[in-house]
């Protein structure tokens, strides 16, 4: 599907010519489950994309469509539904919906929407909807918001709106990601640099294709025990406002004092920013062999302290270990299922493909998809 095709089947079901908004999906390299603790986060904005199409309307109708998912809803803008359907339409509502509260000035109109981004694979087809919708939305209400801030609107409409405690990075690195770079990003000012990927690599995404249903109530969990850690740091640094506040001094002070559980928890986190840091160190040092450990050294993390892993994600990791041009890999997402990410040499890229689909396949008996990705600009409009 091109712009053309999408332009070509929202005139046949609309009769307007619409304007088109495309947002990227992502991979992140490193920093997980950072993003809700005000840490630092490293994604890349990836190929995969959603084309949101639109055109204004002369009534108040809100008119929605996808090319992918059944469904023809329509919405009154002055009135818009305040709660989830609990349908796809729900990314692209809540963002017309937080608009709306926020005050600004809706307008009728059709959208048409169209997905490339793969679903439950941890590579952010919600975000990439909102984003895309968000842009699309605003493009027709004449309202002026620069990406950083329709990035914070969407992550409010997937908190508010479908109810989901995400954190800001799939959204930000959606609107704000950079063809040939990672985004290193400090989640709690939003300040963020561009990194380059050395020449040469290839990001390969692995999708295990499986999803455990634990995702989203294992997702607010680990959140809420995060919250829990910073109220017992509190009370003994009453500086401490989240996680990124806690040093490792601090942390390997108060270990005993702390629930197991939540010492696993803020173990993780503490840690994961500083590799993340050092990520970003390293990749501009050109030290590939570091960048390899600390990303296995994430997974692992990931897997014993958070325990955010499962047994398909971890064997993904496993068998890319010894793999011709292997440089780093681990889980990317919020886990349970989903895809790893892996730095690749170049040349090596092919093969390592589809050996590590031939590994996992024997091991698991599921067939994974492994898209060769590179890192990709944000969200834009098609011209
Ligand atoms: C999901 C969320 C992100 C982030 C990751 C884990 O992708 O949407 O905000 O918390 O999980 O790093």
């Amino acid at each position: 599907m091109n712009a053309h095709e999408l332009t070509r089947h929202f005139k046949k079901l609309f009769g307007d010519e619409p304007r088109i908004f495309r947002a990227p999906g992502r991979v992140n390299l490193i920093g997980e489950h950072t993003d809700y603790n005000d840490g630092f986060v490293m994604p890349a904005a990836v190929g995969f994309s959603t084309y949101v199409a639109i055109a204004a309307r002369a009534d108040r109708k809100l008119g929605i469509r996808s090319e992918e998912f059944p469904g023809d809803f329509a919405f009154d803008v002055d009135h818009l539904p305040e709660t989830r359907l609990g349908t796809w339409c729900d990314y692209v509502l809540g963002v017309a919906s937080v608009l709306g509260q926020r005050g600004a000035k809706l307008r009728g109109a059709n959208v048409l929407v169209h997905g490339e981004v793969p679903l439950a694979a941890g590579l952010s087809s919600s975000a990439a909807l909102e984003v895309a919708s968000a842009l699309a939305l605003i493009s027709i209400g004449e309202i002026e918001l620069p990406l950083p801030a329709v990035a914070k609107l969407c992550q409010q409409a997937e908190n508010v709106f479908v109810g989901a405690r995400v954190g800001i990075m799939d959204q930000f690195v959606s609107c704000m990601g950079k063809a040939g770079h990672a985004l290193l990003l400090d989640c709690r000012s939003l300040e963020f640099q561009f990194v380059p990927l050395p020449a040469g690599i290839r990001l390969v995404v692995c999708n295990t294709m499986v999803k455990h249903d634990l995702a989203t109530g294992a997702y607010n969990r680990r959140r809420e025990e995060c919250e829990q850690a910073v109220r017992c740091f509190a009370q003994w640094d009453p500086a401490i406002g989240a996680l990124r506040d806690v040093s490792v001094e601090l942390l390997n002070e108060h270990g005993h004092d702390l629930p197991v559980t939540i010492w696993k928890r803020c173990s993780h986190v503490v840690h994961e920013n500083q590799r993340t840091l050092q990520v970003a160190d390293s990749l501009r040092q050109g030290d590939l062999a570091r960048v390899g450990e600390l990303m296995r050294q994430s997974h692992d993390s990931l897997r014993d302290l958070y325990e955010v892993s499962c047994r398909e994600l971890d064997i993904m990791v496993d068998v890319a270990q010894d793999l011709p041009g292997f440089v780093g890999g681990r889980m990317t997402g919020g886990g349970f299922g989903g895809c790893t990410v892996n730095l690749v040499r170049e040349a090596a890229a092919q093969g390592f493909a589809t050996q590590i689909a031939e590994r996992y396949q024997q091991k698991t008996g599921i067939k994974p998809q492994v898209y060769l990705c590179t890192a990709e600009d944000g969200a834009r409009e098609l011209t």
